[in-house]
C-alpha cells in the first residue's frame, strides 16, 4: 500500500468583499471553489498514532448494530446511544448530545438530507450554528447553564459498506489556521442554522486518509472547541482517490454531530 496519494481537494478562494456568504450545492453557490493538487498521506500505517488530543481525530474500532442506516428512527435508537457512549468513553465528558445527523449515500438519491458526498474542504459547523443547536434540543434553563462551560463539538465519519471510492481526507488541526477559515453561513432562508466554515488552501497543511475503511471503523473529528488552546476545527472532504477500482462499490456512510460537555 502506497506511503499517500497525490489527489484534488477543492478549497474555497477568499475574497475580500465578502464575509457571508451563501452555498446550496455548487450550482448556486455565491462562493469560489479550487481545486489544488495536493498529497494525501496513507495515515495506516501510523493510525494508532492520532489523538483527538493531538491531531484532532481518531481513527477507532466501531461495529454498529444498526443495519437499517436509511430509517431515521433506527439510527435514533440505535446508533445514536451506540456513538454517544463511545464518545463519551473516547474524549471522557460529561454528557453528549446527537444532534442531528447524515446518510452519505451514493446508492441512494440525492436530495437535501443525502449529499452523498461533501467534495469541497469544510469545518462543519461555526458556533453559532451548534448554540443554535444546543438550544433547540434542550430546555432553555438547561441550555444556558451547559453553554456557561465548556463544550465541543464532534462528527462521527462511519461507513455503513466498505468504502472503496470517495474516503475521506482530514487535515491535522495542528495545520488548520483560522485565518483560513472562512464563513459560508447562509444569511437567512429555511436553515439559518446551517453556518459552516470553508477552508482556503495552505502549503502547512497536512492532509491524511485512512484507505479501504471497513464497517467495523469510524472515524472521530473534532470540530469546534470552545477552549481555543485545544485541537480543532478539523477540515475535511471527500476526494476522488485515483487508485480507486473502476467498479468500486458506491460509498456509503453515516455523519452523525455531536456535542460534548465536559
Ligand atoms: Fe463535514
Amino acid at each position: 500500500m502506497s506511503e499517500s496519494v497525490e489527489a484534488e481537494l477543492r478549497f474555497t478562494v477568499p475574497q475580500n468583499d465578502q464575509t457571508v456568504v451563501y452555498m446550496v450545492g455548487y450550482e448556486c453557490a455565491t462562493i469560489t471553489l479550487e481545486s489544488r493538487k495536493v498529497e494525501i498521506a496513507n495515515g495506516r500505517a501510523c493510525q494508532k498514532k492520532f489523538s483527538i488530543e493531538t491531531n484532532g481525530f481518531e481513527l477507532i474500532a466501531y461495529t454498529s448494530e444498526l443495519t437499517d442506516f436509511r430509517n431515521p428512527d433506527a439510527v435514533h435508537r440505535i446508533f445514536k446511544p451506540e456513538a454517544e457512549q463511545i464518545l463519551k468513553r473516547l474524549i471522557g465528558a460529561s454528557r453528549i448530545l446527537m444532534f442531528h445527523h447524515v446518510v452519505r449515500d451514493m446508492a441512494g438519491a440525492r436530495s437535501d438530507d443525502n449529499l452523498t458526498a461533501s467534495t469541497n474542504t469544510h469545518v462543519d459547523h461555526d458556533q453559532a450554528t451548534y448554540e443554535s443547536h444546543i438550544r433547540r434540543c434542550l430546555p432553555a434553563g438547561e441550555a444556558d447553564a451547559l453553554l456557561s462551560r465548556r463544550w465541543a463539538a464532534y462528527s462521527i465519519w462511519k461507513p455503513m459498506a466498505p468504502v472503496e471510492q470517495l474516503p475521506l481526507a482530514v487535515c491535522d488541526a495542528r495545520t488548520v489556521f483560522e485565518e483560513n477559515l472562512i464563513s459560508r453561513t447562509r444569511p437567512a432562508g429555511p436553515h439559518p442554522q446551517r453556518g459552516g466554515l470553508g477552508v482556503a488552501f495552505n502549503p502547512k497543511q497536512r492532509w491524511f486518509y485512512f484507505p479501504d475503511m471497513t464497517i467495523d471503523e469510524a472515524l472521530v473529528l473534532k470540530i469546534w472547541d470552545t477552549d481555543r488552546n485545544l485541537p480543532q476545527w478539523v477540515a475535511h472532504s471527500a476526494f476522488v482517490d485515483p487508485t480507486s477500482k473502476r467498479d468500486a462499490r458506491p460509498r456509503v456512510a453515516l455523519d452523525g454531530r455531536f456535542i460534548a460537555f465536559y
